[in-house]
């Protein structure tokens, strides 16, 4: 059994929730893009986990979690993740691998990424500042990249170090005079430090991915941000810099699409998103902020609080094709509990023009006018149900258009953050 989780709409979907679940049934557990931009939250046994950087499979001791090529891992963040995680669950030893094909986040995508938010006119895009669109653009750029292998290659690293420090003290200097110089040896022993620490778990992925489908083992794509946020396909310039979208997981851990089984798409109940660019059903009133209230939406990473509204069935929709979900799971249900009717958007009314297409320009995204379809709301808890007929009716109905709206059948829906809050619907 192969499966991929992903989120179909601007991220915190409950992706992480939905993944430890389906662990159970897994023996790898891989994330293939993305880097510590994203904040995967898991509950059980009344204890809280936050992953950024590690792979949810790393707190089960089955498993063995896999970061592939396509991410972008900062080794200090990385490590101070392992060194909690293993603190409460206990060694992780040869569970965890990381590839050598991975890129590898320095300080001055940190520095470069304030540096140019700072420089830049117009509305922000709002990231992480974790120096994820840095160290992809160094990616695309090639020439000063730092890829995981490299590290173990001192000899030919360190006179590239020369070259690309003084290159980002320069330009660094120039975006912001403020800033100290890097100093190249200091940031050279550092990563030699984190390299060391790290160096058990280097692998070629790829090659352990592939000898894992031969022994048909079960493996579990863990996607982070939402297919919204995907670079190619989301709401461009206000996405993040890798295939967040079903497409992605392929081009990030070298394993063909062809060969998974189930991809599941992940929606909340109602819509958030944190950071900038547009987002038609939000809501700026009472209700809105009922939903953060309710849902605790501040972010995992920064703390941000999220923008909060209704379901976007267009938005959502056009994150399901793109990412070929065969099932879906709506998650954070019982935060819509207490409202006395429940909205969602099932088009856009754009210059007048009613549509169901997502933009694909962010000026026409903020043009869009909601056409809401007003559903009773139930008024009731659903957090302690545990089958479908044991929702009322009304928040049945509720999921079941969702569903319908999406052109996919419910996997599950979730009605609270632990593991136990969970309806199986296949
Ligand atoms: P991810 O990035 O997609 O993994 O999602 P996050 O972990 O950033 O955000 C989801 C939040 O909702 C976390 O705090 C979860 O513990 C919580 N959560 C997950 N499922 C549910 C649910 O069904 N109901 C409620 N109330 N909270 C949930
Ligand atoms: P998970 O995996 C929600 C958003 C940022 C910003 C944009 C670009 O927890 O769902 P970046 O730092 O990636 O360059 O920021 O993307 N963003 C997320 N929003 N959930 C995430 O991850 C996100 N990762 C990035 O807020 O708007
Ligand atoms: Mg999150």
């Amino acid at each position: 059994m192969i499966t991929s989780v992903i989120g179909l709409q601007w991220g915190d979907e409950a992706k992480g929730k939905i993944v430890d679940l389906l662990t159970e049934k897994h023996e790898i557990v891989v994330r293939y893009q993305g880097g510590n931009n994203a904040g995967h939250t898991v509950k059980f046994g009344g204890q809280t986990y936050k992953l950024s950087g590690l792979p949810i499979g790393v707190l089960h001791d089955h498993v063995t979690a896999v970061v592939c090529p396509g991410v972008v891992l900062n080794p200090e963040t990385f490590l101070a993740e392992l060194d909690a995680v293993e603190e409460r669950r206990g060694p992780v030893e040869d569970r965890l691998k990381i590839s050598d094909r991975a890129h590898v986040i320095m300080p001055w995508h940190m520095l470069e990424e304030a540096a140019l938010d700072k420089a830049r006119g117009g509305e922000s895009i709002g990231t992480t500042m974790r120096g994820i669109g840095t160290c992809y653009r160094e990616k695309a750029g090639r020439g000063h990249a730092v890829r995981f292998g490299d590290l173990y290659k001192p000899d030919s690293l360190r006179p590239r170090f020369d070259e690309i420090v003084s290159f980002k003290n320069t330009i660094l200097q120039a975006l912001d005079p403020e800033l100290e110089p890097l100093d190249t040896g200091d940031v050279f022993d550092r990563y030699q430090v984190f390299a060391e620490r790290l160096r058990p778990y280097v692998a070629d992925t790829t090659a352990l991915l592939h000898q894992a489908l031969r022994d048909e083992k079960k493996i579990l794509f863990e996607g982070a941000q939402g297919s919204l946020l995907d670079i190619d396909h989301g709401t461009f310039p206000f996405v993040t810099s890798s295939n967040s979208s079903g497409c992605g997981v392929h081009a990030g851990s070298g394993v063909s699409e062809r060969v998974i089984d189930r991809m599941i798409g992940v929606v909340k109940a109602y819509t958030t998103r944190v950071g900038g660019g547009p987002c038609p059903t939000e809501l700026h009133d009472d209700t809105g902020q009922h939903i953060r209230d309710r849902g605790h939406e501040y972010g995992t990473v920064t703390g941000r609080p999220r923008r909060c509204g209704w379901f976007d069935a267009v938005a959502a929709g056009y994150g399901a094709r793109i990412s070929g979900v065969d099932q879906i799971v709506v998650a954070l249900l019982d935060v819509l509990d207490e409202l006395p009717e429940v909205r969602i958007c099932e088009a856009y009314e754009i210059d007048g023009v009613r549509t169901t297409n997502f933009p694909a320009h962010a000026d026409d995204l903020a043009a869009a006018k909601p056409v809401y379809r007003t559903l009773p709301g139930w008024q009731s808890d659903t957090s302690g149900c545990r089958r479908m007929d044991e929702l009322p009716a009304n928040a049945r109905a509720y999921v079941e258009t969702i569903a319908e709206l999406l052109e996919a059948p419910l996997a599950y829906v979730s009605v609270g953050p632990d593991r136990e809050q969970t309806i199986v619907v296949e």
